[in-house]
């Protein structure tokens, strides 16, 4: 099961949602996917911060359902861009311990990411220092229908019990099965909204936004996240430790 446990002052999962690449660009007269590279360095350092810091789970949207909408030349280069990440940095996650898995849908996704996908997954299953999940064409709703439409299925087949339907059912659907909810999202570039990001997954995630665009986030940041994280009273509905009413 999917649990909302952690109390400990270091999240164990953080999830990003790493946005401002666009932005960051026109501020320097680039082109979008300069912003786009510079925004694939700056994931390389997190990782490695990320790991040094002794965080075990780590989430990173990349490319959302919705992003297909872009103009066909900045879709392609994001195609590009995570087949150029896998092929070059896959040898280096994977000594460094680190277990990679992509999240997301195949359709419209080539053989050729397809297979990259599949490669770097079995190369690194048995890695655990830290486990990095790529949000890849990935939209929680959509992540949500096929859960409930591979449910749906096994009802009608007779494989499952309708009645048996719970939220760990549900959850054991999911994309993140078997991976801790996180406990902490940070979106960069100033907006305040989860765009389709793990909306089952974020029910009772801290939510930090950050007006530094991504391809600036830098440790210093990564740092002041876990430092507001730290200081929350996480309640999960309950009363807080000191039974105080304040
Ligand atoms: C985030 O940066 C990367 C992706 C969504 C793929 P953006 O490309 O959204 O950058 P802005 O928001 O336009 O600045
Ligand atoms: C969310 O950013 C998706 C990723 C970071 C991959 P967007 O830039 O696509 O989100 P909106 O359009 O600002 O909501
Ligand atoms: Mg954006």
């Amino acid at each position: 099961m999917q649990k909302d446990d952690d109390t400990s002052r270091l999240p164990n999962h953080i999830a990003l949602i790493m946005d401002g690449n666009g932005r960051w660009a026109q501020a320097r007269g680039l082109e979008r996917r300069e912003g786009h590279r510079a925004g694939a360095e700056s994931l390389r350092r997190i990782v490695e911060e990320s790991s040094d810091l002794g965080v075990h789970h780590l989430t990173v949207f990349s490319f959302s359902t919705e992003n297909w909408g872009r103009p066909r030349t900045e879709v392609s280069f994001l195609m590009s861009l995570l087949e150029r990440y896998i092929e070059s940095d896959l040898a280096d996650l994977h000594s460094e311990g680190v277990r990679v898995r992509v999240i997301g849908r195949r359709e419209g996704v080539s053989k050729k990411i397809c297979s990259l996908i599949d490669r770097a997954e079995s190369l690194t299953a048995n890695n655990n220092r830290l486990f990095l999940q790529i949000a890849f064409n990935y939209g929680g709703r959509e992540e949500l229908a096929d859960a409930a439409s591979r449910l749906a299925r096994r009802a009608t087949n007779g494989t499952l019990d309708p009645e048996s339907i719970n939220a760990d059912v549900l959850a054991a659907e999911l994309l993140t099965a078997g991976m801790p909810n996180p406990d902490l999202i940070i979106r960069t570039s100033g907006e305040s909204r989860l765009s389709n990001f793990m909306l089952w997954q974020s029910a009772y995630a801290e939510l930090y936004f950050t007006d530094v665009l991504w391809p600036d986030f830098s440790r210093a940041d990564l740092e002041a996240a876990i430092a507001f994280y730290a200081d929350r009273d996480r309640r999960f509905g309950l009363v807080s430790a000191t039974g105080e009413l304040d």
